[in-house]
């Protein structure tokens, strides 16, 4: 007789408060009962260990995100088009367009105006008893520079941070109250880049406007150019504004590697890397099953939601040893908080390039970074602070 393998079970509401604001036990745990874990109450697969999110995400014909990669149908279909809901070829013709202003050469001209601004901060600050390093630093340079850069409009721009907030709030599942409010968000948001967004108010040179000038050339439709604003609008602050966060979070708790950035910042980008390993800003996307699949002992069978989750796999000792130490010696390149494959993060050089010139300028004038009282948000995507006390000594 053949004995069937009991299927690996939480009971844990992954979206709940208590799991969303102390998670790496709940991390601990469900990577310690397999790399595909149910999540009997969300009624979603999780995928736990490094190695299993690693595979997964390099298998995109099985892992699709063609349709969707949140965990309510209706948040899925009303973001059909945006490049992060869809599959190669046609993911791959976007991507192409959308990272265009993103890689590193045309990021290098951008950098000496970063570097004037943050010094001018970083004094400023160092000039102050204390500050919400939040609202003060961490927004900073998304909120000046990001915002102008996808060229929005004054409206688009005022209210970036809170559309995108509610944006990825609305990825959770359909029974949660941030859910609810993200999506009635999301649908204003989507409603107004669709019908209402007049291509004219663009800002000349901006990311938006590029994506218009291709629906000209006919290299996308113009539908294609409105939703790929999405692409651009969502995901370009919170998740810099939450790694700059920890940064001064992680390295106010440990003056010893602050010193050891001081000594030699060529390990800033193995730094950044390790921020963002450990306290990744994404917790997780989803992907629809696209055939049965074998994950360890666990079939998944076809049609199923699977979890990728970042954050538990970045922290999976059997890849990271000692995983919970901030260590920037690391060097953990090939972490998953930017994700990996063809869907790796299209922002990535610019979230790196916005910390490094941060870290860079402290690293000359700060000598501590003195921090306290960090205030959590609870929030379906993303992992984050709302607040924390800081002060600078020179
Ligand atoms: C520290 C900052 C950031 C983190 C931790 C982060 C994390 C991620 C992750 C985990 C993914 C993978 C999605 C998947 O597997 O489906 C992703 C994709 C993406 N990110 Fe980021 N991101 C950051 C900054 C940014 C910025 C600044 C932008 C825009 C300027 C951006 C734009 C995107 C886009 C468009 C995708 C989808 C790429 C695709 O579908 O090909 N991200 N990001």
């Amino acid at each position: 007789m053949q004995l069937t393998k009991a299927i690996p079970t939480c009971e844990i509401d992954f979206w709940s408060d208590a799991v969303i604001l102390d998670p790496y036990p709940h991390y601990d745990r469900l990577r310690s009962l397999g790399p595909a874990v149910w999540l009997a109450r969300n009624e979603v697969w999780a995928l736990t260990r490094y190695d299993s999110v690693r595979s997964a995400l390099l298998s995109p014909e099985i892992f699709s995100s063609a349709s969707g990669c949140m965990v309510n149908e209706p948040m899925n279909s009303a973001s059909q088009g945006i490049m992060l809901c869809s599959d190669d070829p046609q993911h791959l013709a976007m991507r192409r367009l959308f990272a265009r202003p993103l890689m590193p050469k045309a990021l290098a001209e951008l950098r000496p105006r970063l570097e004037a601004l943050v010094e001018h901060k970083i004094d400023t600050l160092l000039t102050r008893d204390s500050f919400d390093g939040v609202a003060e630093l961490a927004h900073y340079l998304p909120l000046a520079i990001v915002t102008e850069l996808v060229g929005l409009n004054e409206e688009g721009r005022r209210n970036m941070l809170e559309w995108a907030a509610a944006i990825f709030n609305a990825f959770g599942p359909i029974e949660n109250a941030r859910t609810l409010e993200g999506l009635e968000i999301a649908q204003h948001v989507i409603g107004y880049v669709l019908e209402r967004l007049d291509r004219a108010s663009l800002i000349p040179g901006g990311w938006g406007e590029a994506l218009f000038i291709a629906a000209d050339a006919g290299t996308i439709s113009e539908h294609t150019a409105r939703m790929m604003l999405i692409d651009y609008l969502t995901p370009a602050l919170d998740t810099t504004i939450n790694a700059t966060s920890a940064a001064l979070e992680l390295f106010a708790a440990h003056p010893d590697q602050w010193d050891l950035l001081r000594e030699d910042p060529a390990l800033i980008p193995h730094a950044i890397n390790e921020v963002v390993r450990i306290e990744s800003p994404i917790r997780a996307f989803s992907r629809h099953v696209t055939a049965d699949v074998e994950v360890g002992d666990v079939r998944i069978p076809a049609g199923a939601r699977v979890l990728m989750l970042y954050a538990c796999a970045n922290r999976d000792p059997d890849k990271f040893p000692d995983p919970q130490r901030f260590d920037i010696h690391r060097r953990p390149s090939d972490h998953l908080g930017f994700g990996m494959g063809t869907h790796v993060c299209a922002g990535m050089h610019l979230a790196k390039l916005e910390i490094s010139v941060i870290l860079e300028t402290m690293a000359r004038k700060v000598r501590r970074i003195e921090a306290s009282n960090p205030v959590r948000r609870p929030h379906n995507t993303l992992r984050g602070l709302a607040s924390l006390d800081c002060a600078l000594v020179a």
